[in-house]
């Protein structure tokens, strides 16, 4: 069964980066695998702080991977932040029949760009943006449908 889990900071525990550390893969790169370990416990910190709204998204018993969002502006337009996403590395590179035939990410993506537009429709948002990691990841959202801001490293895609 797939399930859509929300945490905010009236229902998540202190445990929720341990447990999800604890239940996935991380990347078989060293270096890579702590980094992701840091920005996970990092990020549910931020959701217990009530900055930061996490989606994790679950197949049966296994984590599929989450999205984290949380409100800011580029300039004076508000937006909503991807602040981190992630994919169990058990699933990257996988389009999965039960996500319509989508990657985990690229579900995760479509959710945070529906949310976006529910809100669009409450209080005129006007950007879904999100700071890829690295260089390469840029290509990533790219293919998405992001594109760059000028002169900086944030990427954004209109709603
Ligand atoms: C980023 C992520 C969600 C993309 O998932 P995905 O769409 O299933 O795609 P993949 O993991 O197959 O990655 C796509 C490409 O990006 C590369 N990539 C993934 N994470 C990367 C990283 N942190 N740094 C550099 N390259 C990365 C992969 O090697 C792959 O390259 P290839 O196409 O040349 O083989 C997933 O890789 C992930 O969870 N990474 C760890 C967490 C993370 O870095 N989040 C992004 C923060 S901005």
């Amino acid at each position: 069964m797939l399930e859509l889990k929300k945490y905010t900071s009236t229902n998540v525990s202190h445990r929720l980066g341990i447990d999800i550390v604890s239940s996935v893969k991380l990347s078989s790169n060293l270096k890579q695998s702590q980094r992701e370990k840091s920005f996970i416990e990092d990020i549910c910190k931020r959701v217990q702080k009530t900055s930061t709204v996490l989606y994790l998204l679950k197949l049966d018993n296994n984590i599929l991977g989450f999205i984290a969002l949380s409100v800011s502006s580029i300039g004076d337009f508000p937006s909503l932040q991807i602040d981190y996403i992630f994919v169990n590395h058990a699933f990257r590179g996988k389009p999965l029949e039960i996500l319509d035939n989508l990657k985990t990410s690229d579900y995760l993506v479509d959710f945070a760009i529906e949310i976006a537009q529910e809100i669009q429709k409450l209080a005129g948002l006007r950007y879904l943006v999100l700071l890829p990691d690295n260089d390469k990841l840029q290509n990533v959202y790219k293919d998405m449908g992001f594109i760059n801001l000028p002169k900086q490293n944030w990427l954004y895609l209109k709603l």
